[in-house]
This record gives structure tokens, C-alpha cells and sequence, in this order.
């Protein structure tokens, strides 16, 4: 029998929300990942220091890092580190300064374009946004981006890249992180710019636009961005398999209840935390690349944000996984469907 191990698995883009909708999914994502990069488009958007120090904590609680009397022993095994994002605004720098040592980076959204981004940025008028994206620069936090223009669906992120040349070229010692991209014009402008880095998510390197709409509407593939052309999916594959050292994974894993998602105005969002690690395994392993997926998961992300997380091992085996129809009532990707990997231990 097949087997294969990661070492602290990283995903460097996920919703956990917030409730007892983390409650019911955040262990999903501790058990088998070592840390993960927290969104932070909740309602309200987490734009100070308190309230990320707050929701940092709700997420400790619900990962279970700190053991609570009803439930220790449960609690004290799990080991996740989740490291925080803060919504972008026009920051002052003394207000960056502060608030530096409780993120890893800043998520920037266009506003509306997504999930509760009203609050983001309508304008992308680089002098306008200057002294704050210095600000960040001089602080060396990582900025991360949704880029999408509100143009044609499809155009979105093409339309988007002028803008992540203007970034680049503006402030060449700020690290920039195209997140989740989904075309081939994204992967050929990582190479363009230094200071451009991307995440991959596991939707976009197995769909495209045929499997949400092509046939009978998928409500559980429809995210945003939308997934592209074969083009765009066989390039994202490349990087991703090739293990370019400044791609790594982040889910964009996007819970929203089943009732959000299967209705007349369905909620963007793929729900792949527990089913990630078992379907890379396989992608990775039928290309004949699995040497590669560690530098995928975990060290690309080690080295772009400099970051060291705490031993975990997870040993995945050739050996079918039975996805679930739902967790709680959270219809995750593959649901029903039978996985080739699973996992089998983590430590
Ligand atoms: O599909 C998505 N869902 N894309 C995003 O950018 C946000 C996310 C969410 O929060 O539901
Ligand atoms: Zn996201």
C-alpha cells in the first residue's frame, strides 16, 4: 500500500467564520494542518487590533490549543497555529506599528466583489492608497489580495493584473500574494515582479467553468473567482505540480450552510477543508508528483512568509475515503464521492 507523509501542512487562505459555524468546522482544519492563514471578512470585517486579538482567541478555543474543562483531553491534542490577517483600509503607520506582531499579513479586497468585502477598497488609486501601502512595505507585512475587477465574470482577474503591476512596480520590497488565482495570465505575471507570490486552491486545479455550469448548475463548486478555461486550469497544474518556489496552497476553503448554498442566489464558496490533503495526495500522486507536494503545502509557504510552524506529521495512505454528504450542515466538495487517499495518522 501506497503511502506518503507531509510535514506541517500549511493553508495559507481559509474561513473559519465565526459562531457555531467554526465551532461545527474549525477542527476540520486543525486536525490536519499545522496552521492556516484566517480571513478575515467577517461581519464586521476585523479592522483592529482588539478584535483580531478577540477572534484569535475564539479560534484557539474552538482548535482547541487552549483545553477547556468539559472537554481536555479532546482539546489539548490538537495543535494549530492560525495565523491572522487584518482587512485592509487607509492605515496610519503608527496604527500598523501597533498592530504588527498580532497579524502575518493584510487581506485587500475590492469592495463587494465577494463575501462580505463591502468594506474593502473602491478606488484603486495608487496615490490615494500610498502612504499606507508604505507604511506596510517599511513593516514588511505581506499583502494579500483578491484581485478581481467588477468587470465580466470571466475577465475579472485578467482585468485585475494591471492593477498587480502598478502594486508591484510601486512598492518593490512589498510582498504582494495574488490569492487564489485562476488564470494563465496570474501564473505568467508571478514571473514578472520579484515581489509577486500566488495561491493555488485545490478547486481551481481540478474544475473549470464546465463542472459549476456546463451541465446541471453545481451551487458547491460556485466560488468566486469563478473557475476559468482548460488553459487556465492546466497552467495553474503546472506551478502547482512543478512546485514553483513562489506558489503555495491555500484552500480558500468558504464555508456557508447548505440552505446558502442551494438556493435562488447561492453563496460563493467551496468548502475543501477536510478533503484537501486526500485529494492533493491524489492529484499529485496520478502525475506522478508527489515529491513535490510538500514544497506545496508547506515549505514555499515556510519561505514566502518566513514563518517555522510546530512539528505535525500526517501520513496519508492509498486507501479509499469516503467523503461525507455533509458536515453538519456544510456540504463539503466530493460529497458522497469516494477519495483515493486518505489519512491515516497525525502526530
Ligand atoms: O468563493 C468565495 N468565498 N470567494 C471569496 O473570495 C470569499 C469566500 C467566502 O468568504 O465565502
Ligand atoms: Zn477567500
Amino acid at each position: 500500500m501506497k503511502q506518503h507523509t507531509l510535514l506541517m501542512p500549511l493553508d495559507m487562505h481559509l474561513h473559519l467564520r465565526d459562531g457555531v459555524m467554526m465551532e461545527h468546522i474549525a477542527n476540520l482544519s486543525s486536525y490536519s494542518f499545522s496552521g492556516a492563514l484566517v480571513m478575515p471578512n467577517l461581519v464586521p470585517p476585523l479592522k483592529t487590533k482588539s478584535d483580531v486579538i478577540a477572534y484569535k482567541e475564539r479560534i484557539l478555543h474552538c482548535t482547541g490549543v487552549v483545553p477547556t474543562d468539559e472537554d481536555e483531553e479532546f482539546m489539548s491534542e490538537q495543535d494549530f497555529e492560525p495565523y491572522m490577517s487584518l482587512f485592509y483600509d487607509n492605515y496610519s503607520k503608527e496604527f500598523l506599528e501597533d498592530i504588527s506582531e498580532e497579524i502575518l499579513a493584510i487581506k485587500l479586497y475590492p469592495a463587494g466583489i465577494t463575501t462580505n468585502s463591502e468594506g474593502g477598497v473602491s478606488n484603486f488609486d495608487i496615490e490615494s492608497m500610498r502612504e499606507t501601502l508604505e507604511a506596510i512595505s517599511e513593516l514588511e507585512i505581506p499583502l494579500c489580495v483578491h484581485g478581481e475587477s467588477n468587470g465580466f465574470v470571466m475577465d475579472r482577474e485578467t482585468e485585475f493584473m494591471s492593477v498587480y503591476e502598478l502594486l508591484a512596480s510601486n512598492f518593490p520590497n512589498l510582498k504582494i500574494i495574488m490569492e487564489h488565482i485562476t488564470t494563465k495570465d496570474a501564473v505568467e505575471m508571478l514571473d514578472k515582479y520579484d515581489n509577486l507570490y500566488a495561491t493555488i486552491t485545490l478547486h481551481h486545479l481540478l474544475i473549470t467553468l464546465d463542472d459549476v455550469a456546463g451541465g446541471m448548475l453545481k451551487p458547491h463548486l460556485f466560488c468566486k473567482p469563478i473557475a476559468k478555461r482548460p488553459q487556465d486550469q492546466q497552467a495553474l497544474l503546472k506551478v502547482a505540480l512543478d512546485a514553483h518556489p513562489k506558489v503555495m496552497f491555500g484552500s480558500d476553503s468558504a464555508p456557508h450552510p447548505q440552505h446558502a448554498k442551494e438556493a435562488c442566489g447561492c453563496a460563493a464558496g467551496v468548502f475543501t477543508a477536510p478533503i484537501a490533503l486526500q485529494a492533493l495526495c491524489e492529484l499529485f500522486d496520478k502525475h506522478d508528483k508527489l515529491d513535490n507536494l510538500q514544497y506545496f503545502v508547506s515549505d514555499n509557504a515556510q519561505s514566502i512568509y518566513g514563518i517555522c510552524p510546530d512539528f505535525k506529521e500526517v501520513v496519508l495512505v492509498e486507501e479509499p475515503f469516503k467523503v461525507p454528504d455533509i458536515y453538519t450542515d456544510v456540504v463539503p466538495m466530493f460529497a458522497g464521492e469516494t477519495l483515493k487517499w486518505s489519512i491515516e495518522d497525525v502526530d
